[in-house]
This record gives structure tokens, C-alpha cells and sequence, in this order.
């Protein structure tokens, strides 16, 4: 039986601010999909939050893109706005793009990371899932548990994963996409996906079978391509064991923290910090960026979990160390590299501002020498 892991996330409003979910909007979304599961739609439902975003975890058996399991998390989100805007919750319904649902969600606002396989006799999962960030904040974390000998041993040590894995890679500015096999094109995989602001890790295959191992929510960047649309708190499911990166080979990227954009606005570079689900509520400057971690063992579909993988002492250093690098940064204030460059600026409402100023730059005289009058060194001997 193929089974499809459809994860679905969207900010339907914030409380306070863009900080946090409202439990009776969770409550709402939680309850219209478990009603799907009732009807026999869906296998299994589990519901999740990460600062001001909603994901709805959801196994069927109707693959991916499809209209059904689409339709009912975007019915479920609609149910959560008109809650959230009862309460008044800030910025009620903000990544429900448009008023009516056609068919697929990709591009109405919502992210959406699915994958489709057949359950192995034990599939352990983790669906991470990050605020105040974008998807390129996996890119760093997906080399190293799928690429990187030093991080996963297995690449060494288990045959399956030794002939390696094929990442797709997308280009958010023009939508395309392109596949680099690990390791024989790993530098040409660091090379784009060094460039956070340009390119997406968006799908994680193993070359010894071709099993799809990875995905992450890009869908709406890519088809938003041109006009590119900000940040977007991402999710991402990685399949795990027998084969795939061990658990804690998967989880050991987030013990080093490094730094990913968003954060305040959208326009600040600043550490990922992983979490338990309990801390997943981005105050300080409205952040800093956070990550959970949910762990889920699947039964014939069954979702047996979450566990919450970062409530682990050993990701406490971590989560200091995090807070030291956002010193730092917040020392630079609105100066980069704290703030985005500003190529990504453009992206911002900051362009609004400097519009204002276009006509009052004037050109500054200066003088200047003409060619022949320029007096060559060896002249001078
Ligand atoms: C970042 C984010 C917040 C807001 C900020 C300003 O992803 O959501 O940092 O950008 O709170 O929000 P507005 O413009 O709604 O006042
Ligand atoms: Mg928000
Ligand atoms: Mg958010």
C-alpha cells in the first residue's frame, strides 16, 4: 500500500502579534480535520504549531497534490480564520492568499512538504518545522545529514546510503529546477545552495533505489517565481533509519547552530534556535528564527507520536549558544550583515522609504584628470 505524509502549514493569525497560535484557532483546525479522518478521508491526523504557524499532519492514501487532502486543510484554515478573526488575533487569515480554493493549495499562501511511499516495516519520520524563517534554512542542515561524512556516518557505513543522494535543488527567481547526485557533484550542490536567497533544496533521494528520503515546503516560491514573495516559515519531512540518516544523525545539524534569514521583518540574518514545542514562541526581536523537531513512528498510517525531539538537555547548549550569536548580531542593529543586503531589501516594504528620496540625489562634481594628463610612474625616472 502506497501511503502519501502530507504536511500543509499556514499563519491563519498571531497571538500577540505574530509571537504565537491561539488554542481555540488550533482547537478549530484541529477538530474540522479530525471530522475528515471520522468520514474515513484521512488514515491519521496530528496537529502541530511553531510561533505564529499551524501545520496539519495528515496520511492517506490519496497521493500528493491531491484535491481532497488539499481542500480539507484549506477548509480547515478557513474555520481557524474565522476564529481568529472573531478574537481578533493579528493578521487573521494572512497566508490564505485568496478568497476561493481550486483544486490544489500550492500558491494560495499555504505551504505544503508531501511525499509518497511505500511504510516500511518501521518508518520513523520527523517533520521539522521553523518560524521567522524561509526554506533555504534547510539547505545548510539538509547537506550535512545527507551529504556530509563528518555529520552521518552512515554514508560511510550502512551500503544503502553509500552510493550516496540526489538533491533537487530550485531556483527561486526563475522556478526551474535542477538535480546534483552527492558526492560526485557535491561541490556543484554547494555552489548553488550556498546562495541562500537564490536557491531551495527542495527534494532528497537516494541513489541506491531512487526512495524519495526528503522534502520541504518551496511550492509557493517557485510558483510565485518572478516575484518572489519573502520569507516563508518552512516545514520539511525526513524519513529516517534502515537506509536514511539515523534519528540523531538527522538532529545533529540543529546542536550547531548557524544563521539563516528572517527574523525581525523578514530582513535580518539570525541563529536558527531548536526548541521544544513549548518554546516555539519567537518574542525577542520577534524571534530569534526557531525549529521543532516532531518524531513519529507510522502504524499501516497511523501516526504513533509526535515526540518532541529538541526537549533533549543535549540541545541546551545550543539554544545558549544561539542567544550569544544573537547578541552579536543585534549589535549591528539595522547595519549588515544583521540586516538582509540589499539586493533582498527589494523584497521588503523598504523600497517604499527610499522611493522617497530618488529625486533628491543630485550628481557630485569631481575632478577629474583626462587621460594625457595622468603622469606615468616610469616617466618620472
Ligand atoms: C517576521 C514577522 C514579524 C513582522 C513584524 C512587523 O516574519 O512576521 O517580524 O514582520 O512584526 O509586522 P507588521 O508589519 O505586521 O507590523
Ligand atoms: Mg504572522
Ligand atoms: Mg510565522
Amino acid at each position: 500500500m502506497k501511503l502519501t505524509l502530507s504536511v500543509i502549514k499556514a499563519d491563519i493569525g498571531g497571538y500577540v502579534g505574530h509571537s504565537a497560535t491561539h488554542p481555540e484557532v488550533v482547537e478549530t483546525v484541529k477538530n474540522v480535520a479530525e471530522q475528515e479522518k471520522e468520514k474515513g478521508n484521512l488514515i491519521d491526523v496530528s496537529i502541530l504549531t511553531c510561533g505564529d504557524d499551524i501545520a496539519i499532519v495528515m496520511t492517506h492514501t490519496h497521493g500528493v497534490d491531491n484535491e481532497l487532502v488539499h481542500g480539507i486543510a484549506w477548509n480547515a484554515f478557513e474555520r481557524g480564520t474565522e476564529v481568529a478573526k472573531k478574537l481578533k488575533l493579528y493578521g487573521a487569515g494572512q497566508d490564505l492568499l485568496t478568497d476561493a480554493f481550486s483544486g490544489n493549495i500550492k500558491g494560495l499562501g499555504p505551504g505544503v512538504a508531501e511525499m509518497e511511499f511505500e511504510e516500511r516495516p518501521s518508518e520513523p519520520v520527523i517533520v521539522f518545522f521553523a518560524d521567522k524563517t524561509s526554506p533555504s534554512a534547510w539547505n545548510l542542515p539538509l547537506y550535512e545529514m545527507f551529504s556530509d561524512p563528518m555529520n552521518t556516518a552512515g554514508l560511510v557505513i550502512d551500503p544503502k546510503m553509500h552510493d550516496g543522494y540526489t538533491f533537487e535543488v530550485l531556483d527561486v527567481y526563475t522556478g526551474k529546477a535542477v538535480r546534483l547526485s552527492t558526492p560526485a557533484e557535491l561541490y556543484d550542490l554547494l555552489a548553488l545552495i550556498g546562495s541562500v536567497g537564490k536557491y531551495v533544496v527542495k527534494n532528497v533521494y537516494r541513489d541506491y533505489d531512487g526512495e524519495i528520503a526528503a522534502t520541504a515546503s518551496t511550492q509557493r516560491l517557485s510558483l510565485m517565481a518572478g516575484q518572489y514573495v519573502g520569507k516563508d516559515d518552512p516545514v520539511m519531512i525526513v524519513r529516517s533509519q534502515s537506509g536514511f540518516p539515523a534519528v540523531g544523525e538527522i538532529l545533529e545539524p540543529f546542536a550547531r547552530p548557524w544563521i539563516v534569514e528572517g527574523w525581525m521583518r523578514g530582513s535580518h540574518n539570525g541563529p536558527l534556535m531548536p526548541v521544544s514545542f513549548e518554546d516555539a514562541r519567537p518574542s525577542r526581536f520577534d524571534g530569534p528564527p526557531r525549529v521543532i523537531a516532531a518524531g513519529y513512528q507510522l502504524s499501516s498510517g497511523k501516526l504513533v507520536g509526535p515526540t518532541d525531539m529538541f526537549r533533549d538537555p543535549a540541545f541546551d547548549k545550543a539554544r545558549v549558544r544561539a542567544q550569544d550569536m544573537a547578541d552579536i548580531l543585534r549589535r549591528q542593529g539595522i547595519f549588515e550583515p544583521h540586516r538582509l543586503p540589499a539586493e533582498e531589501m527589494e523584497y521588503t516594504t523598504l523600497p517604499k522609504i527610499l522611493k522617497k528620496l530618488e529625486n533628491r540625489f543630485y550628481d557630485i562634481e569631481e575632478q577629474r584628470l583626462d587621460k594625457d594628463q595622468v603622469i606615468e610612474k616610469e616617466d618620472m625616472d
